[in-house]
Formats: C-alpha cells, sequence, structure tokens
C-alpha cells in the first residue's frame, strides 16, 4: 500500500493486466534541459528510472518488459552524447547483473548488437547466458529498429531458400515472425510512450499490430509508480477487438 493506494498486484484484475508491456523511454533530454544540465544527466536519470520500473513490473506480475533503449537512428546523435549513452549502458548491465539473478529475469537484447562497443557486447551476451533459464523477461532493444528487424528476417529467409530448406510459398507471416529477434515472445500488448509524443519512431514495426498505445506527457526521468499505474488502468479499460465485433 502506496499512499493509501492498494498494492500493484490489485490495481486491475489478472485477466486485464497485460502480458508483455514494451516502452518507448522518451523525453530525457528535455528533462536534463528544464533542470539546465547536460543531456546526459538526463540519460542517466533514465537509467534509475529503468531499475524503479523493474521493481513495478515485479510487482504487478509482467511476464515480458521490453525497453527501447538505442534505436539505429539514434547513432546519428552527436559522438559526445553516444559515447555516454554506450558507458550508461555498460554501467546499468553490470550494475543490474546481481539484481536480475536475484530476481530472475531473463536479459535478452534485440537489434544489431555488432554495432555497439565490443566490451559492451561481451557484457550482454554473459548476462544473456546468465539468465536465459529464468521466465520473466526484460528484453532491451539496443540499436534496434523494427525496419531494420524485419529486413533482417527477409534476408535469412532468402539463406533458407537459397540453401533449398524454404520454399518460397511456404513464407507467411508465422515465417517471418518466426525470423525475428525474439519470436518465442508474444507481442506486446501495451505500449507506452513518455514525453507525450505520437509515434512508434520505428519500434516493433511487425510486433506491434494490434497493440494497444498510451502516450503520457511525463518525461521518463519522472515516470513513476503512480505514471505506471495510470498506464495499466488505461489498458484495463481498452476494448481490444482484434479487427472483431463483439456480439
Ligand atoms: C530518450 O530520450 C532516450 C534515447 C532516445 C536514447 P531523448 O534523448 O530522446 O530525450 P528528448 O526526446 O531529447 O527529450
Ligand atoms: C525513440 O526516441 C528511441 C528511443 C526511445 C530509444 P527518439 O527521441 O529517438 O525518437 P524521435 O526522434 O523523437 O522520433
Ligand atoms: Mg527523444
Amino acid at each position: 500500500m502506496e499512499n493509501g493506494q492498494p498494492p500493484l498486484s490489485h490495481v486491475v484484475p489478472p485477466e486485464k493486466l497485460p502480458r508483455h508491456i514494451a516502452i518507448i523511454m522518451d523525453g530525457n533530454g528535455r528533462w536534463a534541459k528544464r533542470q539546465g544540465k547536460p543531456r546526459l544527466a538526463g540519460h542517466e536519470a533514465g537509467s534509475e528510472t529503468v531499475r524503479r520500473l523493474l521493481g513495478y513490473c515485479r510487482d504487478a506480475g509482467i511476464a515480458y518488459l521490453t525497453l527501447y533503449a538505442f534505436s539505429t537512428e539514434n547513432w546519428s546523435r552527436p559522438p559526445d552524447e553516444v559515447a555516454g549513452l554506450m558507458n550508461l549502458l555498460g554501467y546499468f548491465i553490470r550494475k543490474n547483473e546481481a539484481e536480475l539473478l536475484e530476481k530472475q529475469v531473463r536479459l535478452r537484447v534485440i537489434g544489431r548488437r555488432e554495432d555497439l562497443p565490443e566490451p559492451l557486447q561481451a557484457d550482454i551476451l554473459r548476462l544473456e547466458r546468465e539468465t536465459e533459464h529464468f521466465e520473466r523477461q526484460l528484453l532491451i532493444g539496443l540499436s534496434y529498429s523494427g525496419r531494420s528487424e524485419i529486413a533482417r528476417a527477409a534476408r535469412r529467409l532468402a539463406e533458407q531458400v537459397k540453401a533449398g530448406t524454404l520454399a518460397p510459398e511456404a513464407i507467411d507471416e508465422a515465417a517471418v515472425a518466426a525470423n525475428l529477434y525474439a519470436p518465442d515472445v508474444p507481442d506486446p500488448d501495451l505500449i507506452i510512450r513518455t514525453s507525450g509524443e505520437m509515434r512508434i519512431s520505428n519500434f516493433l514495426l511487425w510486433q506491434c499490430a494490434y497493440s494497444e498505445i498510451y502516450v503520457t506527457p511525463v518525461l521518463w526521468p519522472d515516470f513513476d509508480e503512480r505514471a505506471f499505474r495510470d498506464a495499466l488502468l488505461a489498458y484495463a479499460a481498452r476494448d481490444r477487438r482484434f479487427g472483431g465485433v463483439k456480439v
């Protein structure tokens, strides 16, 4: 019970809880600017939000959480911001290693990991291996974009056709989905974007087909338990029809 609020596990009935939440963590730069601080201070504050969020998701019983941390387009930012973000990501992984192991969370990185600095790739791989048997999952999009994920899937399918293991007429939606980064993970039920921007910015383009989208004006470093509750409540009130009709 926080501020007279029910615990996160009781905010919505279990059948109204999203199984998979995906978040476009936006607004770090604006948060820093408002405080008269460098953009990197915003990213640091944003990484604290991620630590807190892991607790909210655990308390609420969310099975899958995907975080968009760095897009393929984010490489075009000033070199010092990119370098600062890469350092911060490495620091985040190392700092949270014990916590993820203790809380039994499986870490997976989706995206063009080959673009990342090698020490960061090594840290990621180690933690992925250490946690691969856990059920609850944290996916992090690093050098990720939906288009590059789909292009990669097309490339992999073409290789299978070339090798004679796949017939072109066998390429259907399931075949494409099977060649995405995390084919076994269900599509996100809820996509949250902070900082008020009403766009998807190349996030999970294939998987978002029927995701509910929730945009909050809250900037990512300010995203707190109340903001998380509000998102769960908004999702629970949605009427998901998947193109059908209610009878
Ligand atoms: C999100 O915050 C973090 C990343 C994209 C890495 P921004 O850095 O995009 O913050 P704003 O949008 O400039 O406020
Ligand atoms: C989306 O935020 C990418 C991440 C949160 C990692 P951006 O700030 O890069 O997106 P735009 O430029 O506002 O579309
Ligand atoms: Mg932004």
